[in-house]
């Protein structure tokens, strides 16, 4: 019994993958409810459980995505995330990890290096989900501490997990901080509610080349000590 659910649980752990090309098909609320219930399960300092989602679907998705890509389309320079959620200036092992990712990424879309317009275009699509008929929007309250990013990630994890055992893909994007002023005002965010960025959900679209992406991960002996004294 034990193995078994080792197994599934593994499984299900290690099929997860970022879902970067989604088909249309609509999840049942039953379904989102369901992940959201087994997510709010995650571990959070003081049981704080500091998260707030925001369910997009529909009109309420496709009012966001148009104003968050109108904003892109037209004045990208003036937006920003409040956070710095990649480091100004990256150095290694990072800047080989980042780089061999996105290198990897480009090359399964048939972007060339230097196409400005086709990257753009590409970047452009986290805007829109990727198209999954999903969007989720976390938020914080401003006041806590940055340790409570940690719980949020617990939380996050939690939410591509449970998704992934029901058939559903995922795709976490920070990048959506970036136009946090514009989901403020479409979503009427309180002014303690800091937007930490947001998450695409939906069925898989299996013949996207980009969905075979498989990054690689450092093997533990890289990343564990085991301190013997
Ligand atoms: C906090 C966080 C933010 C991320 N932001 C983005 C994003 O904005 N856009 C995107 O395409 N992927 C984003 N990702 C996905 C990562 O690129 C992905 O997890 C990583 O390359 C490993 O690939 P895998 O998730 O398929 O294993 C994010 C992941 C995390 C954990």
């Amino acid at each position: 019994m034990a193995n078994n659910v080792s197994k599934i649980v593994d499984d299900v752990i290690q099929s997860r993958r970022s879902i970067r090309a989604f088909r249309p098909d609509p999840v049942s609320q039953d379904a989102i409810q369901q992940i959201l219930e087994v997510a709010s399960r995650a571990v959070s300092a003081g049981n704080m459980q500091p998260w707030r989602v925001y369910v997009l679907t529909g009109a309420s998705l496709k009012r966001v995505v148009d104003a968050v890509c109108q904003a892109f389309d037209t004045e990208p320079e003036k937006h920003t995330s409040e956070y710095e959620y990649l480091p100004k200036k990256n150095f290694e092992p990072y800047l080989s990890r980042r780089r061999k990712i996105g290198l990897a990424m480009y090359s399964l879309l048939g972007i060339e290096r230097g196409d400005a317009e086709r990257m753009r275009l590409q970047h452009r699509r986290n805007f829109e989900f990727f198209g999954a008929s999903v969007g989720l929007i976390f938020t914080m309250d401003r006041k806590l501490p940055a340790a409570c990013f940690m719980d949020q990630g617990a939380f996050w994890q939690n939410i591509m997990i449970a998704a992934k055992a029901r058939g559903l893909d995922t795709c976490m994007q920070t990048i959506w901080s970036d136009y946090c002023r514009i989901v403020t005002r479409e979503l009427n965010l309180g002014e303690d509610e800091m937007m930490l960025g947001g998450m695409a959900m939906g069925y898989a679209d299996q013949d996207a080349p980009i969905n075979t992406l498989l990054p690689e991960r450092v093997p533990v002996s890289e990343f564990a000590t085991f301190v013997q004294k």
